[in-house]
C-alpha cells in the first residue's frame, strides 16, 4: 500500500509569494491534461501582469489582518511536507486562501445566486482558492490536507459553514471533488466575460454546526 503523505500546514508569509505563483503556474498543464484548460486558461499566472506583485501584497495585508483584524479578513495556508528523503529541506505541497464572512467580488456582483442572498449570509469561512503544487512531487493528497484544516479553523472559530466556488465545466469534475469532500451544492452560476463564454460554476457550503 502507498504510504500517505504527512503535511505540516502553517500560515504562509510574504516569502511564499514566488511559491504560491509557480505552484499556480504548476496546475495549467495538469488542468489541460484532463481537459479543464477552460478552468484557469493557458496563459501561465506568472506572465500575467501584476500577479506575482498582488499576491505579495495580499500576503502582506494578510499579516496585517492576522496582527490587527484591520482591513479585509484574509488568510493563506501553505502545506509542505517536512524534510522528504532524509533531508531537512520543505517542499511545499499546497495553498488555500480563506476569508471570514465574505465572498468574493464577483460572487456578490455578477454570479446571480438566488438560491440565497449572500449579502445577508455571516459567520462563515470562504475558500477562496485551493491549489496544490504539481512540480514538487508531494502534491497528492495536500489539497485534502488543506481542506480539513479550514475546516478545523472553522469549527475553532464557531463559524456555521464553509463556502467554497468552483468551475463546473468538464462534467463536473471539480464539483464532484468538493462534493467528496463534504460540500453540498448550493446552486450553479455563470457569469458573462467580454468576447468569451460566460465562465460556469457552481457554489457549495460544508456545515459546521453539525460536525
Ligand atoms: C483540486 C486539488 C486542490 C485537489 O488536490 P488533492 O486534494 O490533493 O487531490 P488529489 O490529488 O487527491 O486528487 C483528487 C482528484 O480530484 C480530481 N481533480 C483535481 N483537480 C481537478 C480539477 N481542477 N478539475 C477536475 N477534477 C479535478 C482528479 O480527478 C483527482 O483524481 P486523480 O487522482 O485521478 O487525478 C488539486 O487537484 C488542484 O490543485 N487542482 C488544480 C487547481 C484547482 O482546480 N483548484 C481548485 C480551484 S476551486
Amino acid at each position: 500500500m502507498a504510504e500517505r503523505t504527512e503535511f505540516r500546514i502553517r500560515t504562509a508569509t510574504v516569502a511564499d509569494a514566488q511559491s504560491i505563483v509557480d505552484a499556480f503556474d504548476s496546475t495549467l498543464p495538469y488542468l489541460a491534461s484532463i481537459g479543464s484548460e477552460g478552468q484557469w486558461g493557458l496563459v501561465p499566472f506568472s506572465e500575467r501582469p501584476g500577479f506575482l506583485d498582488d499576491m505579495a501584497k495580499s500576503l502582506e495585508q494578510a499579516r496585517v489582518w492576522q496582527e490587527t483584524h484591520e482591513g479585509d479578513s484574509n488568510i493563506i495556508f501553505a502545506a509542505e511536507v517536512v524534510g522528504p528523503a532524509s533531508t531537512e529541506a520543505t517542499v511545499p505541497a499546497g495553498f488555500a486562501q480563506i476569508h471570514e464572512d465574505k465572498f468574493s467580488e464577483y460572487l456578490y456582483k455578477q454570479a446571480n445566486i438566488q438560491a440565497v442572498d449572500l449579502t445577508k449570509l455571516s459567520n462563515f469561512v470562504f475558500l477562496e482558492v485551493l491549489l496544490v503544487h504539481f512540480g514538487t512531487g508531494y502534491h497528492k493528497g495536500a489539497g485534502t490536507a488543506l481542506v480539513q484544516h479550514v475546516k478545523r479553523y472553522g469549527l475553532e472559530k464557531g463559524k456555521d459553514a464553509v463556502y467554497v466556488d468552483c468551475w463546473s465545466g468538464n462534467n463536473r469534475q471539480l464539483v464532484g471533488y468538493y462534493e467528496r469532500q463534504g460540500f453540498v451544492t448550493v446552486e450553479d452560476f455563470a457569469f458573462p466575460r467580454e468576447n468569451k463564454t460566460p465562465w460556469i460554476g457552481t457554489l457549495l457550503r460544508m456545515d459546521l454546526t453539525k460536525a
